[in-house]
């Protein structure tokens, strides 16, 4: 889905606008709608890519660079962050400056379906809340298998529905009401948190989301779910 169904712009360049827009606000609101739990997530992120020693890591969909600060920590890794966003690059960029890891990490402008690498480039591939906003997403999988090495890792991180129906409830009250609620309060675009909510309810999740990875050629699929079912990461094998 679009962020505005009624503009004809394409989805791309509407999610671009949007995260550009709320770039300011991004990492604060997030920590709000996640209840702080996003930073775990990507510690775990970060523990799953260290498994394999990586050298070479491509973070797609980096926004303001927080898995990529993670991905730092690992021993010899170098780290390239790329999203379609420059105002959330920016944001990024200082942070890295900050943190003295600008020899680490380098923050990019780029498309995920349509990645400026050679076939094979990567040994781990991250995507935190990503894929969702991607325009075609069998062609941004696609390309994320290609510039992996054979047997490298895509690790997604990613907003899912839970499957149980108690649970499932909590899920939708929380997903309705309280995050619209903090896109009124706290946002420039109050319509962002409508489309972060819904096509979060509409992304395929789950085993749907394993046969999605499945048929772009990934095998070794497992799936771990975070906080009952809200978010799930993903691993899959090239
Ligand atoms: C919800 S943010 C996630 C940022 C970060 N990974 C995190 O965990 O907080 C989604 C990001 O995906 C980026 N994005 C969406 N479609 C993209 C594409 N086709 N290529 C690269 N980045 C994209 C957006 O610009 C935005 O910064």
């Amino acid at each position: 889905m679009k962020p505005n169904q009624q503009l004809e712009t394409s989805k791309k360049t509407q999610v671009q606008s949007m995260f550009n827009a709320i770039s300011i606000e991004y990492d604060y609101i997030n920590k709000l709608i996640t209840f702080g739990n996003d930073i775990k997530w990507r510690k775990k992120v970060c523990e799953i890519a260290k498994e394999n020693g990586p050298q070479s890591i491509l973070d797609i969909a980096t926004g303001t660079g927080d898995i990529a600060l993670e991905l730092a920590n690992i021993e010899g890794a170098k780290i390239i962050g790329l999203d379609i966003s420059e105002k959330m690059l920016d944001i990024g960029r200082k942070k890295i400056a900050n943190q003295n890891l600008s020899d680490k990490i380098d923050l990019v402008l780029g498309d995920a379906e349509n990645l400026n690498y050679s076939n094979s480039s990567f040994d781990t591939i991250t995507i935190g809340f990503g894929v969702r906003n991607f325009q075609n997403l069998t062609k941004g999988l696609k390309e994320s298998k290609r510039v992996l090495k054979e047997n490298g890792k895509l690790i997604i991180l990613e907003s899912s529905v839970p499957k149980n129906s108690i649970i499932k409830f909590f899920y939708f009250v929380i997903s309705r009401i309280y995050i619209p609620f903090l896109g009124l309060v706290f946002s420039k675009d109050k319509s962002a948190y409508n489309y972060l909510q819904k096509s979060a309810e509409k992304f395929p999740s789950g085993d749907q989301f394993i046969e999605i990875l499945k048929d772009c050629g990934f095998k070794n699929i497992t799936t771990k779910r975070q906080m009952l079912g809200a978010t799930s990461i993903y691993v899959a094998q090239k």
